[in-house]
């Protein structure tokens, strides 16, 4: 079987913004008490933070990390987490049914990002509380002092200001099971009043109002119709989250699910120009893709947690999916997917970090390691920065109850004019042919096989434990070369390749 793509230097379809390789942590589960923070662990450094598991997210290049919640931030009060440890309340989060020690907050969050090298996205809670909190939640972190909070950060420890720029107003508010959901007009409101409120204290903010939760609930796309058409002269983005599953151990479909994706993609951007002509704008909105993962195998287990859980418990195994190989090719494609539509998301974050759907696990007083899923994120972080090539692609398919026609093979092409550098990212959805593919390169100069990264296992259910964390890993690849312009590639069945050409 073969493809063919071709590369024109000349097309483009946009600048990646690098923070489309953010991430997530919420105080969900073990993602941050035994994910992050854990004093009692040997790596732990003097702040309690793991340093085996900042060592992994290190080796992410993670731009950004969305924090604390997630459905957690829907009945948070930020203000439980600052001060003397000691004195910190204990309290019941209604989201996930369990106990907030607090030991973690804001400070310690701030100072792990600092030590990891990644930027802070803040969420404020528009559930069970609103402007005020907000308002006075900013001037604690983006104030440099003389006034009520943010001189009681400096009492607390950090005298200059974060100056967080990012910051999302709530969390899947159209949710049902959001502690204060509420319909599109009442939170449309409430957050243009945010946004205006926020925007009084720094005009410079970048603001992201909660889109849908995922794209098949009910009031999509008509929520986004909605919040924008309060919000549109107040904010940046729209956030959208989406899930992936495979229930019905149904590959072929499963890995057909990037188009539900694209397709919610073009789904959003087309409100987003629907609202703006409406208002007759010349502003733009983007997408920040604030939670996307697989997210499926735990379900069962966490029902039992939750069903038979009748107290509070601090921490517990929640959403600990154990990523198999098959997952590493949704994965692959999804970020092929944000690739090439990175003329509108601009910011995304794999949900989420450690423990909890994570790339990365852990276990208490043991060793961290790397999910399948880490590498094919660590490949497009580290080396998908520069610009999306608008990539012609042509390629047999087959069909799903997603689409009529997807292509076995899936490509996204990323041009770093500063290193010279061009890099592929493929995927073949073939369950049992290798796909010869020509990757024809016009107008670039020539060049050579700088690397070039292999992802196959003969199980597609393979996963890594703490036994055995290499079972699931990239390997060199050897077969790619250029010739006359272009790149030839072999892309075995049910593959993940990355290769770098320069
Ligand atoms: O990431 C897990 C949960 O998924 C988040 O708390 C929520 O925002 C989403 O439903």
């Amino acid at each position: 079987m073969k493809a063919t793509v071709i590369a024109n230097k000349d097309y483009t379809i946009s600048k990646i913004d690098d923070r489309v390789y953010g991430a997530f942590l919420e105080h969900l589960g073990r993602a941050i008490y035994e994910g992050i923070y854990e004093p009692d662990h040997p790596s732990a450094d003097e702040n309690g933070m793991r340093g085996d598991v900042m060592k992994l997210v290190k080796d992410l290049d993670i731009p950004v990390v969305r924090y604390p919640g997630g459905n957690f931030v829907s009945a948070y009060n930020w203000e439980d987490g600052i001060g003397p440890r000691e004195e910190r309340p204990t309290r019941l989060d209604l989201a996930w049914h369990t106990s907030e020690s607090n030991a973690v907050g804001i400070h310690e969050f701030a100072d792990w990002c600092a030590s990891v090298g990644t930027e802070m996205m803040l969420a404020v809670n528009l559930g069970s509380r609103g402007v005020d909190e907000a308002r006075n939640f900013l001037e604690y972190v983006n104030h440099p002092g003389g006034s009520y909070w943010s001189d009681l950060r400096i009492k607390n420890g950090r005298k200059e200001p974060w100056n967080v720029k990012l910051w999302c107003l709530g969390n899947e508010m159209d949710g049902p099971w959001q502690v204060g959901h509420k319909d599109a007009d009442e939170y449309g409101k409430l957050a243009a009043n945010t946004a205006r409120a926020m925007r009084m204290f720094d005009k410079s903010l970048e603001l992201i109002v909660c889109g849908s939760s995922h794209s098949d609930m009910p009031s999509f796309p008509d929520w986004e119709r909605i919040v924008l058409e309060h919000t549109y002269d107040h904010v940046d983005y729209i956030s959208l989250h989406m899930y992936f599953a495979n229930r019905d151990d149904n590959t072929p479909n499963y890995l057909g699910l990037s188009h539900k994706l694209d397709r919610y993609i073009e789904t959003v951007a087309s409100t987003i120009r629907q609202v703006k002509h409406k208002k007759r704008s010349k502003k733009d909105i983007y997408i920040s893709f604030d939670e996307w993962n697989v997210w499926y195998h735990s379900n069962k287990k966490d029902r039992e947690i939750l069903d038979g859980n009748s107290g509070w418990p601090h921490a517990p195994g929640l959403l600990e999916d154990i990523y198999n190989f098959e997952d590493v090719l949704m994965v692959g494609l999804i970020l092929n997917t944000f690739i090439r539509r990175s003329d509108v998301v601009k910011i995304a974050c794999i949900a989420q970090l450690v423990n909890v759907i994570a790339p990365i696990m852990t276990e208490k007083g043991g060793p961290a390691w790397a999910q399948t899923i880490y590498y094919p994120y660590y490949f497009a972080s580290v080396f998908g920065r520069g610009s999306a090539l608008q990539l012609v692609t042509s390629s047999p398919g087959y069909e799903t109850t997603h689409a009529a026609d997807t292509s076995y093979v899936d490509v996204s092409g990323v041009h770093n004019e500063d290193e010279g550098m061009l890099t592929f990212f493929l995927v073949n959805r073939h369950p049992s042919e290798a796909i010869e593919t020509e990757v024809s390169l016009q107008g670039f100069a020539g060049g050579s096989v700088t690397d070039h990264q292999v992802m196959t296992h003969p199980d597609l259910k393979a996963v890594n434990t703490a036994g055995k964390q290499d079972e699931v890993k990239p390997r060199k690849g050897d077969g790619a070369r250029i010739a006359d312009g272009k790149l030839s590639v072999s892309l075995p069945p049910y593959s993940y390749q990355m290769v770098r050409v320069q």
